[in-house]
């Protein structure tokens, strides 16, 4: 039997580098495929992509046409091939084939159609219930002590610069059971640290009828032995509940660092943002979980130039910088996307944006040097 052997290329945030994972798993459950990690031996290269800010999605295009010379069966799949849909194969001959971000499940069958019919194929629907990939989850590696847990996919919170409800499609919850017995058969593997992933995972549950709340998820998992350390992300400040904070308090395995994406310290941007929080609101959600839980420590998401945003809302966001005192923060200019209600605004110039980038990395380096000495 002729057998190929397959590269996966992971761009973008945890979600995705999960998928890859699941994905490799279920390719190499077919005798046909095996993993190649050289990328010149590989005779097919898939690449899991992200669409969130125009950069990534640049980097997509240049690999196409670097590896498309080579020869090798392609395929594009994750949030931009949700974005784009068929049209990839128009703009890329190298391109076998395109399977969005609820169809990577579907990936080793299409894989078989394009090696075995010469076919290339676009998969892109929209499925109403939780990825089926990600149902079960088995380390590749059994070696590893971590794991990714996807509990929740999609988001319709539509801050207003975001395509992720758009590639994501809407928010979808798996059932508590199904996590409880994947982080159950994971920690019998020799999995010891589990990460639960979500688009905003305080929400997770809610739109499920009778369904547990997230903390009280995390005090299920807690109950299991051999896990040790419980992480999640990503948080929105808006569904941060008390009952959350009394959970990270209260469960020692849970991991005390926290990621919640504040976008902007200006009352006026969160507002065309979209966030659904002041920067009042977000403080005091800060204020009382340092409160309870002196040990703790924050990371944080920033955009800066986003449309309408002045020298004194740019200020406002370096307050909260220093304020918080993030352990890292991670800041991006803001770049227009498709179908977002911002998609046609930009009126922030380069220079600005460049400037503003600058002047918070410079201050983050110089918080996060202070936590590491
Ligand atoms: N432009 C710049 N940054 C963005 N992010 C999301 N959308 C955009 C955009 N259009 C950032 C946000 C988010 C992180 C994952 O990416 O800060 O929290
Ligand atoms: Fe995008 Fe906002 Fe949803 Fe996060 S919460 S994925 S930033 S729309």
């Amino acid at each position: 039997m002729e057998r190929y052997g397959v590269k996966i290329i992971t761009f973008g945030c945890q979600m995705n580098e999960n998928d890859s994972i699941q994905l490799r798993k279920i390719l190499t459950n077919k005798k046909i495929f095996f993993y190649e990690d050289n990328i010149e031996k590989a005779d097919v290269v898939i690449l899991n992509t992200c669409s969130v800010r125009e950069k990534p999605e640049h980097k997509v295009f240049s690999e196409v046409g670097r590896i498309g010379r080579k020869g090798k069966i392609i395929g594009v799949i994750g949030c931009v091939a949700q974005e784009y849909g068929e049209k990839l194969l128009d703009k890329s001959k190298y391109i076998n084939f395109v399977a969005g971000t609820h169809n990577i499940d579907k990936v080793p069958d299409i894989l078989l159609k394009v090696i075995n019919e010469k076919k290339r194929i676009s998969k892109n629907e929209f499925y109403k219930e939780i990825n089926s990939i990600n149902i079960f989850t088995e380390p590749y590696d059994s070696a590893k002590v971590k794991a990714f847990i996807t509990i929740m996919q999609g988001c319709e919170n539509f801050c207003t610069y975001c395509i992720v409800p758009f590639v994501r499609g809407g928010e979808y919850s798996r059932s508590s059971n199904d996590i409880i017995e994947e982080a159950k058969y994971l920690a019998n593997k020799g999995v010891k640290e589990i990460t639960l992933l979500g688009q905003n995972v305080n929400s997770y549950g809610k739109k499920n009828k009778g369904e547990i709340s997230f903390p009280e998820l995390l005090y299920r998992l807690s109950r299991i032995d051999n896990i040790k350390r419980i992480r999640f992300t990503t948080s929105h400040p808006k569904d941060f509940s008390d009952e959350l904070i009394n959970a990270i308090y209260e469960i020692d395995k849970v991991c005390k660092q926290i990621h919640l994406p504040i976008q902007s310290g200006s009352n006026k941007i969160l507002k065309l943002m979209n966030r659904k929080y002041t920067k009042e609101y977000y403080l005091n959600i800060i204020e009382k979980i340092k409160e309870k839980i002196p040990e703790i420590k924050f990371t944080t998401d920033i955009i800066v130039g986003f449309p309408f945003e002045e020298d004194e809302d740019f200020n406002e966001t370096v307050e909260i910088l220093k304020t918080v005192k993030y352990l890292s923060s991670f800041s991006f200019k803001y770049s227009p996307r498709p179908f977002s209600k911002y998609s046609n605004i930009d009126n922030v110039n380069e220079e600005t944006k460049k400037k503003r980038l600058e002047i918070l990395q410079k201050i983050q380096k110089q918080i996060t040097l202070h936590y590491n000495n």
